[in-house]
């Protein structure tokens, strides 16, 4: 199991902790006099400063449709068919001039929110897609991922913009798309751009007139297999073959000048649909120079589990849009389809399929399903209550434009209209202006774990914990019935709480006894309250998440949780000490040290000598990284036999067959059809590599290629195809 923090203080131990920490608070003020960091500023060295921009863990993350949010600037709407206000399917004038003046306005800021989430900032087509009569609004349909959409405005209002929010300690999460550019396949539909692609206004290449491999030609995909869904187009937008090594330099290149422009994270758009390879070289790429937050969408319409998806979100190096989660709370709260201990079920469940459950990225709706407002059939106090679970729970939330002011909507484009209104007054304004600073101050939040209390069909109590920090939620979703609320315990220490959320959603006082019970109380029709306890003083050091996921050696990795203190100890990686290179309380950034490629443990020792918990199985990659597809001939199979690959690094599996990489893949026409076997995999640039292919059956029984070992040279740079034959 990897990256998943060891957790130690549990129940009874907690209680312990719990009154240490008063003694300590009091013993603090006199051995700490203040908490100096060893370099910076406090702000700028907190877990929670703006500068911290590889983990989100205490961010509540806001989704703008730039076209949709605020029209700055008129000057920059687009003339002609594309724009027209009364359809949604077209442009309507909303840019970054818009964003600028809400940041200004404090509008984001009184709404607690530390971090935007823009649509894709990159030029786009400029014509109707004549598909579908619409316009690229949305920003999904790229023309030229070096340029500015016009419509939002120019580099330089695009700097405003990041500077601007930075100014008031907001980041800046950019869309990006770099599965396609814009339509160029439908029946006999005549495209006007071809889906082509520029670079900085020189063509690459146009999809029918590509002689240089620059688009996969697969036709549209059907989604019956991960394979299919990758290679082939997805609703006829032009596909990039991102083996092709003017598309992955292409792609790295284009990223790296966003993100050096001080860009803080990537929603990274359609991840199901390129290799996992590809993408974990390229996010190889981006750590090294800009060592950011990065989450991808892995659309999904269920609760259950996938393990496709779930492996994605463990071994590709990015966090996931937390569909699974998104889809219960919808169900939960919103059409009231599931039952809260159906909720239940799936906060365990994810918990225990993703290593890093903390920094899946979490939602109630977005642009791509029906707003909450809807789905609830117009009822406010299930999107309040919905923004209180969400704000409360495990994974960074993303709050949907709009949906703060109650918008309505069914599917796209209807989910995507103008931003009603910019008044704060709503109880939906109040619930997110009151949980999300929470976040930034009691990082149960942030790193907790999450802890059922009390749980009926309607009501669900939880709590979070992490390092002597307790936030204790409860939300009743039945509007017509109460509960009373008997028999509730909680690691709160003993002592009275208010409800943070000021009573808004009628949540009242509780009194918590020095055995953790809770003094009866009646939690009404359609409540919702949320008490905590903030720990303002650490017994131990305590690691509550290491970003970004992967690094090679030299990189910089951002360690952030409890009880670091303030003077610089150390950090190690297994036995390997790492140079650390700032210090404080709460956060410390160090280089990955040189070290062979492979799963590390990292723990810190304070400058008192106090160490912390383990945080498991750090994956360090053996060094800057090149996406190879590797190929192989005549590798016959048995039904239920699969061909997988192993060879001699950590990326692939140090010839550990139970680490192979594959199942491969052999039904694309262009690329491999079975006796032929394919997959493109992130391996060390620049060295040699020795592999071997194996057939592995359903029950895990491996049968190796006889032979020599294969070997290839490594690209220092750039993608490379290696095909052999398998050796009968
Ligand atoms: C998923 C996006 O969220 C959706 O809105 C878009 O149309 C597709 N990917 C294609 O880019
Ligand atoms: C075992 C395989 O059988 C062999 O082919 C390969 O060369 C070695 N592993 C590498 O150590
Ligand atoms: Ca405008």
């Amino acid at each position: 199991m990897r990256n998943r923090r060891v957790e130690f203080k549990k129940g009874l131990l907690c209680r312990v902790a719990g009154s240490l920490v008063v003694l300590m608070f009091i013993v603090g003020i006199i051995v700490y006099p203040s908490i100096i960091p060893v370099f910076g500023s406090a702000a700028e060295s907190s877990d929670a400063a703006v500068s911290n921009r590889a983990s989100f863990s205490t961010d509540v993350i806001y989704q703008i449709v730039t076209d949709r949010f605020l029209d700055g600037d008129s000057t920059n709407n687009p003339e002609g068919d594309i724009f027209d206000r009364s359809n949604l399917r077209k442009y309507h004038g909303g840019d970054w001039a818009g964003i600028i003046q809400k940041l200004n306005d404090g509008y984001f800021t009184g709404l607690g929110i530390t971090a935007l989430w823009i649509s894709s900032p990159v030029e786009n087509i400029t014509t109707i897609d004549p598909s579908n009569s619409s316009a690229s609004y949305h920003g999904y349909w790229a023309r030229d991922f070096f340029r500015t959409n016009e419509f939002f405005g120019t580099m330089n209002e695009f700097q405003n913009m990041v500077n601007t929010a930075h100014e008031k300690n907001i980041k800046v999460v950019i869309d990006f798309a770099p599965n396609h550019t814009s339509t160029a396949e439908f029946g006999t539909t005549v495209f006007p751009e071809d889906g082509r692609l520029y670079r900085d206004g020189q063509l690459i290449s146009g999809f029918k007139t590509d002689t240089r491999d620059i688009f996969n030609h697969e036709s549209w995909t059907d989604f019956s297999t991960y394979e299919n869904g990758i290679y082939h187009s997805m609703y006829g937008l032009a596909d990039l073959n991102h083996i092709n090594g003017t598309v992955d330099s292409y792609m790295k290149e284009a990223v790296e000048q966003w993100l050096n422009m001080g860009v803080d994270g990537i929603r990274a758009d359609a991840v199901k649909h390129m290799p996992e390879g590809w993408q974990k070289n390229w996010l190889s790429g981006i750590y090294e120079e800009n060592p950011v937050f990065v989450f991808g969408e892995w659309f999904t319409g269920g609760t259950g589990s996938d393990a496709q998806m779930e492996k994605f979100a463990n071994e590709s190096g990015m966090s996931l849009l937390d569909f699974r989660l998104a889809n219960a709370i919808r169900g939960a709260l919103g059409n009231d389809s599931i039952t809260m201990v159906d909720l239940h079920s799936v906060i365990e469940a994810t918990g225990a399929d993703f290593e890093e459950v903390n920094d899946q990225v979490t939602f109630i709706d977005n642009h791509d399903m029906s707003r909450f407002m809807t789905l609830s059939g117009n009822n406010q106090r299930d999107v309040e209550n919905a923004y209180v679970l969400l704000l409360t729970s495990r994974g960074v939330p993303a709050v949907y434009y709009g949906t703060e002011q109650y918008a309505t909507g069914s599917s796209d484009p209807e989910n995507r209209g103008d931003m009603p209104s910019f008044s704060t007054t709503s109880n939906a304004c109040k619930v997110i202006g009151s949980l999300a600073p929470l976040r930034k101050t009691n990082p149960a939040l942030a790193y907790g774990t999450t802890n059922k209390r009390w749980i009926n069909n309607d009501v669900y109590i939880y709590e979070r914990e992490f390092a002597g920090n307790v936030v204790l939620t409860a939300v009743n979703r039945n509007q017509s019935a109460g509960y009373n609320i008997a028999g509730l315990l909680t690691n709160l220490p003993a002592g009275e709480y208010e409800d943070v959320l000021g009573g808004i959603l009628g949540g009242r006082n509780i009194s918590v006894s020095a055995a953790g019970a809770v003094t009866v109380f009646e939690l009404g029709d359609g409540e919702s309250a949320v008490w905590q306890y903030t720990n303002h003083s650490e017994a131990a050091p305590d690691i509550g998440n290491v970003d970004p996921m992967i690094g090679k050696a030299g990189n910089t990795i951002t360690i952030t949780g409890r009880g670091f203190g303030a003077a610089a100890g150390q950090v190690y990686f297994g036995t390997k000490a790492a140079v650390v290179q700032s210090w404080s309380n709460s956060k410390i950034t160090v280089t990955i040290p040189n070290a062979t490629g492979g799963v590390k443990d990292i723990s810190i020792t304070t400058a008192a000598g106090t160490k912390s918990d383990t945080y498991e199985g750090f994956e360090v990659l053996s060094g800057p990284q090149a996406a190879v597809r590797f190929k192989v001939n005549n590798a016959a199979t048995v039904y239920g036999t699969n061909v997988y690959l192993v060879g001699s690094v950590y990326e692939l599996g140090n010839w550990d067959t139970s680490l192979a990489i594959g199942p491969f893949f052999n039904s694309t026409s262009t690329i491999g059809m079975y006796p032929t076997w394919f997959y493109d995999i992130s391996v060390p640039a620049g060295t040699t590599v020795e592999y071997k292919f194996v057939k592995i059956d359903g029950s895990g029984n491996v049968v190796w290629e006889s032979g020599n070992n294969h070997t290839v040279v490594t690209l220092a740079e750039g993608t490379a195809a290696v095909t052999v034959d398998w050796q009968e």
